[in-house]
């Protein structure tokens, strides 16, 4: 039995497999319509959601499974005291593959290690989020063919960004990638993922704290949103929240290939007039969330079609 709770528990060659199995769900919807006929998905979501969520939902539902789930904790018995452990022992009674969000970094490991039925980590406090790193893997291939050879910036908030940890650690084991990291001081990439994933291995990475300097040179800018959930004092996060904000104007000097990527919910950090930017990619992202969970989902049950 396989659980996803970090993205490096996946080699490059299981990302390739699963990117290749989502392309074959994006031409050939029809192919996988029974696939989960039978199968229960439970969504066991302890933090708000929209996108991973309902992407879980919809991926298991086009396969013909069914799904079970809470959206909030206070609408489970956790609000009532229950453990995480107690949770998923009782789940794994009703569901074939779970999908679980939790405030707390390691939550989803800790399942993992009593669950007899796969967990998929669907976002983790500010540690990992390897579902939405599989939809940016596949959003990035979709626009290059490849997962090598370009420079991507992160922007916004990279100390707490969950899909900024993840994002880097897998592109850490792809070829000729160069990593600008574009934040406040307080918002830095964590120094672990600085030390043991880019320093270790080696790879090209800048830090600053000018977008308008990094534009030019990025084939790919992935924006973020500055989390007020996850900050301790909110003077910090007023202080700090509008501090990139993507309009036409800053896009002037971007190269016209330049794809701009971002996990949503945004808040202020990219104008709505981008959006029609033929360079805009975060709707696509959202898209293709729900095909690479349902390459996931198969992977995970051990279903080939
Ligand atoms: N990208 C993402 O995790 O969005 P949601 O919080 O809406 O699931």
């Amino acid at each position: 039995m396989r659980h996803l709770i970090n993205i490096t528990d996946l080699s490059i060659e299981e990302i390739d497999e699963l990117i290749a199995v989502a392309e074959d769900i994006i031409a050939h919807p029809e192919k996988y319509q029974e696939a989960c006929k039978h199968k229960i998905l439970a969504t066991l979501f302890f933090e708000p959601s929209t996108r991973t969520r309902l992407s879980f939902e919809a991926a298991m539902q086009r396969m013909g499974g069914s799904v079970l789930g809470f959206s909030a904790a206070n609408s489970s018995s956790a609000a009532k005291g229950e453990t995480v452990s107690d949770t998923i022992s009782t789940v794994c009674r009703y569901a074939d593959i779970i999908a679980m969000r939790h405030p707390k970094e390691g939550a989803p490991y800790a399942a993992s290690r009593t669950a007899t039925v796969p967990i998929i980590n669907a976002g983790d406090g500010g540690h990992n989020h390897p579902t939405q790193t599989l939809t940016d893997l596949l959003t990035i291939h979709r626009e290059r063919g490849n997962l090598e050879n370009f420079t991507i910036g992160f922007c916004g908030d990279l100390k707490f960004g969950r899909t900024v940890h993840s994002l880097v650690s897998a592109l850490a084991r792809y070829t000729g990638i160069k990593f600008v990291f574009i934040s406040p001081e307080e918002l830095k990439l964590p120094k672990y993922l600085i030390d043991n994933t880019l320093k270790a291995n080696n790879l090209p990475y800048t830090e600053t704290t000018s977008l308008e300097e990094a534009m030019p040179e990025l084939d790919f800018l992935y924006m973020t949103r500055v989390q007020r959930e996850r900050f301790f004092n909110e003077a910090d996060y007023v202080r700090l929240k509008d501090t990139y904000i993507l309009s036409p104007e800053k896009l002037v000097t971007a190269k016209p290939t330049m794809a701009i990527l971002h996990p949503l919910p945004r808040v202020n950090e990219i104008t709505v007039d981008v959006d029609s930017d033929p360079r805009a990619r975060y709707f696509d992202q959202v898209e293709n969330g729900k095909f690479i969970r349902m390459a996931l989902i198969l992977k995970l049950l051990g279903i080939t079609v």
